[in-house]
């Protein structure tokens, strides 16, 4: 045996995990069967195993080739067969935009506690507890956010949104989504993206489970461009995780919720609607690892804008402003020279909505817990509380590792209006805006630092 060949036997070789296929936006190609995707062409006279052909269609036929995104399914029964009659449910506690109620004040710096888990058996559906909604649903414009509360699995029960891709962020437990193009699992630290349309099923885990959600009403999340950083650091396409097929060959009966224009809706089948046995396309579910983002900051002086942040942004039709900006606060070294290293005091024409998934977030080392979330809506000043700043005031200027932290941004260029649950029933804390009150006036004429 040659070195070079003993050489290689040594070498550590990690195997990608086979249920999933690597890349952003990539057009995908996978088959549960042997055989089950036609080769060459989408809609063959007969599909192998006696497919129905099918186009999922995730934007309008003609949007620009660098937007268009569809998917070919090849499935047991075609989608209409996954409908019936539709009769409308009461989801209460999932609102869509417009939800302004007149009782509820949403000028102002918000703080929550986590929502806490109760004895009540939850599923995704009923889980789901809004907590801001922006723009309008009908249109198509704005988002809303979401605090999810899981102990339960769906069983036989399916939903889709027409309204809304939707953002998962894990904070606590271990969901599984059993999508019509395959199944992604997901645990705190990862995030999952849930196109519109997509048919699936959410089971628990390991419960009970906790999380943020941010339903996007408008044009789809996207990877932000770099500009001068250049082809490589934030989130990397390679880090994207989109499932393999998998399928249902199931008959029993089943109920079927679809979101709708900001109403929910029932309907019967008897059989599994998770029935693709293969697809190709670039529409399709992903799961990312936050781990693997490769943050970029300030090397000399100053703090940049939190934008240099950004894992996904969902364009709103105005250049360089967001409907939605997905922005993450993760480990990373302080180095900046003669700085203020915190976030600034801001004020903002952007609402920003924070969720802490685990740690110490900088600029309010208390108070702002895992779990809990933090609103400062359009044009409401906000930034370090007195200790926040006197500890940044005063820091030796030294390289200092920033650890045990992650939260994250849901930033929108639409006011976000608190919903009745988010003023009356979530865990509010009331003294937040007092998290102020303690910043002394330094200033009296005289000149140097204070
Ligand atoms: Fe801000």
């Amino acid at each position: 045996m040659d070195q070079q060949i003993q050489a290689n036997t040594t070498m550590k070789h990690v195997q990608p995990d086979s249920n999933y296929m690597s890349g952003f936006g990539n057009d995908f190609e996978t088959e549960a069967l042997p055989g089950a995707l036609p080769q060459g062409m989408n809609s063959p006279q007969k599909c192998n195993y006696g497919l129905y052909a099918e186009q999922l269609s995730g934007t309008a036929f003609t949007a620009p080739r660098g937007q268009n995104e569809r998917t070919w399914c090849y499935r047991i029964r075609p989608s209409v067969k996954h409908t019936g009659r539709f009769a409308k449910i009461d989801v209460p506690y999932w609102k869509s935009a417009p939800c302004v109620d007149p009782d509820v004040i949403s000028l102002g710096q918000y703080r929550w506690d986590p929502v806490p888990h109760s004895d009540a058996p939850l599923t995704w559906i009923s889980g789901m507890r809004t907590m801001t909604t922006a723009g309008d649903v009908n249109t198509q414009v704005g988002m809303a956010t979401h605090i999810y509360l899981v102990t339960e699995s769906m069983q036989d029960e399916y939903f889709f949104s027409a309204d809304s891709e939707l953002l998962v962020v894990p904070q606590e437990g271990r969901l599984r989504f059993s999508t019509e193009l395959g199944v992604i699992d997901v645990e705190p630290k990862e995030i999952a993206m849930l196109p519109r349309g997509l048919v699936y099923r959410v089971e628990v885990l390991e419960g009970p489970a906790r999380g943020f959600v941010c339903e996007n009403y408008g044009q789809k999340f996207d990877l932000p461009g770099r500009g001068p950083i250049g082809a490589n650091c934030l989130a990397n396409p390679r880090d994207f995780k989109t499932p393999v097929a998998a399928y249902e060959d199931r008959d029993a009966s089943s109920r079927v919720v679809i979101k709708w224009c900001g109403q929910f809706h029932e309907t019967f089948i008897d059989h599994s609607p998770l029935d693709v046995v293969a697809w190709h396309g670039n529409y399709a579910p992903f799961k990312y690892d936050l781990r693997t983002f490769s943050p970029v900051g300030a090397v000399l002086f100053d703090h940049p804008d939190p934008s240099i942040f950004t894992v996904l942004t969902a364009p709103s039709g105005v250049p360089g402003t967001a409907n939605i900006d997905f922005v993450l606060f993760r480990e990373r070294w302080m180095v900046a020279e003669n700085t203020f290293r915190p976030p600034w005091y801001h004020k903002n024409i952007m609402s920003e909505l924070m969720g802490n998934i685990y740690g110490i977030y900088d600029a309010k080392p208390e108070g702002f817990i895992p779990g809990g979330t933090s609103l400062h809506n359009m044009m409401l000043p906000h930034g370090p509380d007195r200790d926040a700043f006197e500890g940044a005031s005063n820091e030796l200027m030294q390289p200092h590792f920033l650890d045990n932290t992650m939260s994250f941004m849901f930033e929108t260029r639409f006011p976000q209006h608190l919903t009745p649950f988010a003023a009356t029933e979530a865990p509010l804390q009331d003294n937040y805006v007092d998290c102020w009150d303690a910043l002394e006036k330094k200033f009296d004429g005289t000149p140097g630092t204070k």
